[in-house]
């Protein structure tokens, strides 16, 4: 659905976004992490057609984004940062006259937001005037907006940034459920690593313009990190016999050690260690987040970033 090649935009001599190879697949709900100046809404906007790229080639749904820019919007949903519906209208009438803005009758247009109201769950907010709703609502009214000519890809800006953390639950929520049932093609960006982390099946992290990941957040965790399984012993003395056996690190009374599947493997650890004697006091799995990834890949946290 989406192909690039050296996509790159510069603003004067700003490299926003340098070079990105990405491709993604029918029905992926795929999201872009990284820190605030990273690049992620200039990508977003030279898919959608918004900013031509200074260098390189993207096509979306197979189609040139520069070359038929119009056809591509066809075929799109976009939901900026921080955009929204007017204010003074209702919110069903927003919806209806974004659907005549993409050449939809007003019948149709009214059968398709009846639907939307449906599967996102607008019931609450459709009659009312947008100006009164709250962000959460108002997050939820804009999807619907980016929705209604049924396109086959929706690029969601920070959809969730400055929702508290229930109104982002929900959010989350209503997304994945239009995703089983629409089977929409998603691509979102985020700075929240929780949020990229339980919604997306795979995360490319961008940084400097750049990618510096792409993959399962499972997969990312596991190369870029591992879990950490650390071991308590009564004495210095029988944490550097157990690193003996068992390998890793001896710190004091604790040993520490670095693998792929440790709540597997600390079993079979402790099993080990108490055949030869050594029966740990204590054991913690620490698994790590998307942050360490990023801190790993960068040297700089990305909640430092975000802040
Ligand atoms: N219209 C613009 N003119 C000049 N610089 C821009 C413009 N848009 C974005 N930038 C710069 O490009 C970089 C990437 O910005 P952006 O894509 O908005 O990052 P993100 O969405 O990841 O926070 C930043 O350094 C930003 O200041
Ligand atoms: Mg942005």
């Amino acid at each position: 659905m989406i192909e690039t090649r050296g996509l790159t935009k510069h603003f004067k001599d700003v490299r926003a976004v340098d070079g990105i190879d990405l491709s993604v697949r029918r029905g992926e709900l795929v999201a872009l992490l990284g820190p605030n100046g990273a690049g992620k809404s200039t990508t977003l906007r030279m898919l959608t057609t918004l900013i031509p790229p200074t260098a390189g080639t993207a096509t979306v749904a197979g189609l040139d984004v520069v070359k038929k820019q119009r056809e591509v919007r066809q075929r799109i949903g976009y939901i900026g940062q921080g955009n929204g519906a007017g204010h003074s209208q209702r919110g069903r009438d927003e919806l209806i006259s974004q659907g005549r803005a993409y050449g939809m009758s007003v019948r149709s247009a009214r059968t398709r937001a009846a639907e939307l109201t449906e599967s996102l769950g607008l019931g609450d907010v459709i009659d009312r005037t947008v100006s009164t709703l709250s962000g959460g609502q108002r997050r939820r009214l804009d999807i619907a907006m980016g929705l209604i000519h049924e396109p086959d890809i929706l690029f969601l800006d920070e959809p969730s940034t400055g929702l508290d953390p229930q109104n982002r639950a929900n959010l989350q929520d209503h997304i994945l459920r239009l995703r089983a049932r629409h089977e929409t093609t998603i691509v979102l960006t985020t700075h929240y690593l929780d949020e990229a982390d339980s919604m997306a099946e795979r995360v490319i992290v961008v940084d400097h313009g750049r990618i510096i990941a792409d993959d399962t957040p499972e997969r990312l965790k596991a190369k870029h990190v591992g879990d950490k399984i650390t071991l308590g012993f009564a004495t210095d003395e029988d944490a550097a016999r157990a690193a003996r056996k068992q390998g890793g690190e001896a710190y004091g009374r604790e040993l520490q050690i670095t693998t792929e599947q440790a709540p597997r493997q600390v079993l079979e650890i402790v099993d080990d260690l108490r055949a030869d004697g050594l029966t740990p006091t204590e054991v913690e799995v620490t698994r790590p987040t998307l942050d360490d990834v990023f801190l790993t890949l960068t040297g700089r946290s990305l909640r430092e970033g975000a802040a």
